[in-house]
């Protein structure tokens, strides 16, 4: 298992001894599951989870979103325990969004809970709306066909950007989307991640879109989880569709493919 040390760094994110249980305690779907993602000042980071179907991936997305709270452990962010003041959002496969709400009140509602009045949430979400290249769809419903697939997610991302652009839980958001709004997603996500160097957490099963966005990958054994092996990708910070075709993607992706098939043999 991997272990991870103080460095001395603040956290973003520490989970700390989980342990998960939903029948009191007789099985474990994680235990004594330690990460720890530090900060990296000016940079941010891009972390994705990997793990077969049912590890745990997205309770522990859960946790960080507050969500749901571990059988037992703790869950600090920013080296403080979760409270309203610095919640943070999660995006999911299904879309996320309020069919019944406009696109910019949909994103708008990212700072509702922060006592800033309407006027002010509405510029900040026109901004917002803006930067994940949505302008001039703000009034549309954000329901599907009225807006695709893709610009529902463009929406989703923007009301956790602007509730809280320093992290983003993202769970297997491009799942349901076809391959060209799929690699226009992750380029846009990219250009965000470098733009508010915001740590990312990032779902998938997709290994080639593991390897293109991170730069840590943790792979999840199944249950009782823990973190059983983690992949630095030194590909350059900066990536585009040329990017897959270095020898150096290629082998990466096949790596972690192999490790991915010894964590799933671990008991
Ligand atoms: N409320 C619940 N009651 C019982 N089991 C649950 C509950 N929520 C999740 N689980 C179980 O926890 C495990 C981890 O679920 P999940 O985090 O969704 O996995 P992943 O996202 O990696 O596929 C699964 O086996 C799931 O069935
Ligand atoms: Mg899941």
């Amino acid at each position: 298992m991997i272990q991870f040390k103080d460095t001395g760094l603040a956290n973003v994110i520490e989970l700390k001894n989980i342990s998960q249980s939903y029948d009191g305690g007789k099985t474990f779907i994680l235990k004594d599951f330690n990460l720890i993602i530090e900060d990296k000042p000016a940079q941010g980071q891009f972390v994705v989870l990997l793990g077969m179907s049912g590890c745990g991936k997205s309770t522990v997305l859960r946790y960080i979103a507050g969500l749901q709270e571990p059988t037992s452990g703790s869950v600090m962010i920013n080296d403080r325990v979760r409270t309203d003041e610095n919640r943070v959002g999660m995006i999911f496969q299904q879309y996320s969004s309020l069919p019944w709400l406009t696109v910019l009140e949909n994103v708008a509602m990212g700072l509702e809970f922060k006592g800033i009045n309407k006027k002010e949430r509405e510029d900040k979400a026109l901004e917002m709306i803006e930067l994940v290249g949505l302008k001039g769809h703000e009034k549309k419903f954000a329901e599907y066909p009225t807006l695709s697939g893709g610009q529902l997610q463009r929406v989703a991302i923007a009301r956790s950007l602007l509730s809280n652009p320093d992290i983003l839980l993202m769970d297997e958001p491009f799942g349901a989307l076809d391959i060209k709004t799929r690699l226009q997603m992750q380029e846009m996500l990219e250009d965000i991640w470098h733009k508010f160097h915001s740590t990312i957490i990032f779902v998938t099963h997709d290994i080639s879109e593991a390897v293109f966005l991170a730069d840590d990958i943790y792979i999840m054994k199944s249950a009782p989880s823990q973190i059983a092996d983690h992949i630095v990708v030194d590909l350059p910070l900066q990536r585009d569709r040329d990017t897959k075709r270095l020898p150096k993607f290629l082998d990466l992706v096949q790596e972690v493919e192999d490790r991915m098939m010894k964590v799933s043999e671990l008991k």
